[in-house]
């Protein structure tokens, strides 16, 4: 009884996922098997968060037949040039036979053979980047694109990709396969409300990750939340959750408690005047805040 949202392939998404980045040696797999248990269906994993293979193990194990379950993997910077060897990695430590979403992690690039497996860097100390003309997230598309003849992947999207970044994918003639999905940051102190439409309006489903403000989940102290929660007699995860929800995205909390896992999967539906007092938090506190950037900093795409 988790509600879906019909991709632009026909396939139905749950609208929420288990969000795994930082949950890894052995968190992702503990908190992908509470979460099968409770009754997800969806888990969004990525080659980074380093737990692709815990949370196979967990999927295999489970029992569950794999077409109830929506599963979700992304290519890093660093393999951007190296598409196929790389989505087959991803399988052979998922040991699934397919997943049913490839996103593109970030829109960037980076050396492959540089100092580091994730995050290279130049002497200068710049991040080590591939230059668009010889290489450009274009390009990786492209090849996301023949994944999909191989069966092995049902469905390619996007995360992390700007406005602009996405007119410019969609003007390419080479790209013939619009984005299933746009994931990208998403909580009460930003709703990035004209990113989501954009993208809905090009018939690109949009998922929230980071949707309890990540680390220390900021969001569930807020007053508004805090106030809905209590009026519901929920946890103020659930609002979050449910907002996400409400507003028509595809809603990815991350735990690695059992019983939050399970809690975040209990939604409620708000009213419209909620959702709009909710949409409006950012405005009492200064403007839209970003709470998660990576490690080289957000300017680099925007
Ligand atoms: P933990 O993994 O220790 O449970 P986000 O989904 O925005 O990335 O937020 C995840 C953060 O929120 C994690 O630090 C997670 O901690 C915490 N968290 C997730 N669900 C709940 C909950 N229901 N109540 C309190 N904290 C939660």
């Amino acid at each position: 009884n988790i509600p879906t949202i019909k991709l632009n392939t026909g396939a139905l998404i749950p609208q929420v996922g288990l969000g795994t980045w930082q949950s890894a040696d052995g968190d992702g797999y503990k908190s992908t098997v509470e979460a099968l248990k409770a009754g997800y269906t969806h888990i969004d994993s990525a080659m980074f968060y380093r737990n692709e293979a815990e949370v196979g193990k967990a999927i295999r194990e489970s029992g569950i037949p794999r077409e109830k379950l929506f599963i979700t993997t992304k290519i890093w910077p660093t393999d951007l040039q190296y598409v196929e060897e790389t989505f087959n990695k991803s399988i052979e430590l998922l040991g699934l036979d397919y997943v049913d979403l490839y996103l593109m992690h970030w829109p960037v690039a980076m050396n492959h053979n540089g100092n580091d497996r994730w995050y290279p860097t130049r002497p200068d100390g710049s991040i080590d980047i591939v230059d668009p003309k010889e290489w450009s997230y274009l390009d990786t598309y492209k090849e996301m694109q023949k994944l999909l003849k191989t069966g092995k992947v049902k469905a390619i999207g996007i995360s992390n990709f700007n406005k602009e970044r996405i007119e410019k994918l969609l003007a390419d003639p080479e790209v013939t396969v619009v984005p299933a999905v746009e994931q990208i940051e998403l909580h009460p102190l930003l709703p990035q409300q004209e990113l989501v439409d954009y993208c809905h309006s090009k018939g690109i489903a949009v998922e929230a990750y980071s949707p309890l403000g990540s680390t220390g989940a900021p969001i569930l102290s807020n007053e508004t939340i805090v106030k809905i929660a209590k009026k519901r007699g929920v946890n103020p995860a659930v609002i979050a959750i449910s907002w996400a929800v409400w507003r028509k995205t595809i809603v990815l909390p991350k735990s690695t408690h059992a019983e939050r896992i399970k809690a975040n999967l209990q939604l409620v539906e708000l009213t419209d005047e909620e959702g709009k007092e909710i949409d409006n938090i950012h405005k009492l506190l200064g403007g839209p805040k970003r709470l998660v950037d990576p490690k080289w900093g957000i300017k680099l795409f925007d």
